[in-house]
C-alpha cells in the first residue's frame, strides 16, 4: 500500500494548497493587483509585436530582450539582472540556492510565501517581528542575523501587507553588518519611488526583487526579476529552470518598458486614491487605518475581522482577511479605480454601522 505521506517532509504536510477564493460578479480588491486595463494603444501594440510570432521554439533562457530593457529602467548592468516566471519563483530559487539546509530570518508580519518557499527548500525560518507600527529594528535584524546557521535575510518595502517602507540607510545598515544574503522585496517600489538599488554597487551580498505584476498590472504573465551582485546571479543561473519564463511573457514585458510614460500616470492616479481612501477610511469612526505607501491599505475595526470581510462581501467587494496572531483583527484591501474606492468605502461604511 501506498503511503504518499510516509515518503515527504514532515513540515511539507503542514502546507496547505495555495487557495484563492473566487467569487464572480464582485469587486475584486484582495490581491493587490493593478485594476486598470491597458490603454487600447498599449494593447494594440503589444498584440502587434506577437503577431507573426510562431512559438514553436523554447525561450531564451537568458531573456536577453527583456533584460536589456530592464537595464535600461533600473540603471543596473544585464548580467545583474534574473528574470523569473514572477517574482514567487525567484523566491523559490533564492531559497533553493543560499538557504536549503539553513535558517531565513524573516521580518514579520510580511508576504507569506517567503516562509512557504523557505518550508519547501528545506530551510528553518526565523520570524523576527517588526517593532510596534511595523518598522523593522536594524539592531533585532543583525542579532538574528547573527545566529549560527543564518544564510539569508528578508526584508520587503513597502512591505506587504503593512504598507511602510525601510529606509535605504536601514538597509545598508543591515548590509554593513551581516554576511548572510539579504534579500530586499521591492514589489511595490513603483508605488513609493525609494529604492535600496544605489546600495547593488557597494554590497555583492543584496538582493533586490521586483515584479511587473504590481504597478505594470501584468500578474496574469507572471513575470518577475531580481537585481544582484555577479556572484549572486551566477549562482541562481546555475540552479533556475533553464526556460522559467516564457517567450509570451518575455515579449510582452519588454514591450510594455517602452510604454512608461503611461504607466507612470496610472501610478499616480494610484498613488492619489490611496491617499483619498486613506484619509476617507480614517473619517470612519471605529475604523484603524495604517499609512501605506504602496497600492493597498491595512485597517482594521472594532468588530470581528471575519464578520467584516463577509460583510464586506455580501456588498460585493472582495478583500483579504489577515486576522491572525501576528495581525489580530486586519484586513487588507488593494487600492482600486475610483468607482471601486468609493463602492468599498460605501459598503465598509454599512459594515461599520450595522456591525457585519
Ligand atoms: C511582496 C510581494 N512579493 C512578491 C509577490 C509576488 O509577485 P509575483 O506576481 O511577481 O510572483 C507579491 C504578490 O502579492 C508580493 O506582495
Amino acid at each position: 500500500m501506498l503511503e504518499v505521506k510516509k515518503l515527504v517532509r514532515p513540515e511539507l504536510l503542514a502546507l496547505e494548497p495555495y487557495h484563492v477564493p473566487s467569487h464572480s460578479g464582485v469587486i475584486k480588491l484582495d490581491a493587490n493587483e493593478n485594476t486598470y486595463d491597458f490603454p487600447q494603444e498599449v494593447l494594440e501594440d503589444v498584440f502587434r509585436a506577437v503577431d507573426g510570432q510562431t512559438f514553436g521554439r523554447y525561450p531564451d533562457p537568458s531573456a536577453e530582450v527583456l533584460r536589456t530593457a530592464l537595464a535600461e529602467y533600473t540603471g543596473v548592468a544585464p548580467d545583474r539582472i534574473v528574470v523569473g516566471n514572477g517574482s514567487d519563483e525567484l523566491i523559490l530559487t533564492l531559497m533553493l540556492a543560499f538557504a536549503a539546509g539553513g535558517k531565513v530570518v524573516i521580518a514579520t508580519p510580511t508576504f507569506g510565501m517567503y516562509a512557504i518557499h523557505a518550508t519547501i527548500a528545506g530551510a528553518e525560518v526565523v520570524a523576527l517581528p517588526r517593532r510596534a507600527g511595523f518598522s523593522v529594528d536594524p539592531e533585532a535584524v543583525l542579532a538574528a542575523a547573527g545566529r549560527p546557521g543564518v544564510r539569508l535575510v528578508v526584508l520587503c518595502s513597502p512591505n506587504n501587507p503593512t504598507g511602510n517602507t525601510i529606509s535605504p540607510d536601514v538597509t545598508a545598515q543591515i548590509l554593513d553588518g551581516t554576511g548572510a544574503v539579504v534579500l530586499l522585496d521591492e514589489a511595490y517600489y513603483e508605488f513609493c519611488g525609494e529604492t535600496a538599488v544605489p546600495l547593488l554597487a557597494r554590497h555583492p551580498h543584496l538582493v533586490i526583487l521586483r515584479t511587473f505584476s504590481k504597478a505594470f498590472g501584468l500578474a496574469g504573465l507572471r513575470v518577475g526579476y531580481m537585481l544582484a551582485g555577479e556572484e549572486v546571479t551566477g549562482m541562481v543561473r546555475r540552479i533556475k529552470q533553464p526556460f522559467n519564463l516564457n517567450a509570451f511573457s518575455q515579449l510582452v514585458a519588454a514591450r510594455l518598458l517602452t510604454w512608461r510614460p503611461v504607466f507612470e500616470r496610472r501610478i499616480r492616479e494610484i498613488c492619489r486614491s490611496r491617499d483619498e481612501l486613506l484619509a476617507a477610511m480614517r473619517r470612519i469612526p471605529g475604523v484603524t487605518v495604517f499609512p501605506s505607501r504602496a497600492n493597498f491599505i491595512l485597517f482594521r475595526t472594532l468588530f470581528p475581522a471575519q464578520q467584516v470581510y463577509e460583510g464586506l462581501l455580501v456588498r460585493g467587494v472582495l478583500v483579504r482577511l489577515l486576522d491572525g496572531p501576528d495581525l489580530p483583527g486586519c484586513l487588507r484591501v488593494s487600492v482600486g479605480q475610483p468607482d471601486e474606492n468609493a463602492a468599498f468605502l460605501q459598503a465598509l461604511t454599512e459594515v461599520v454601522e450595522k456591525r457585519g
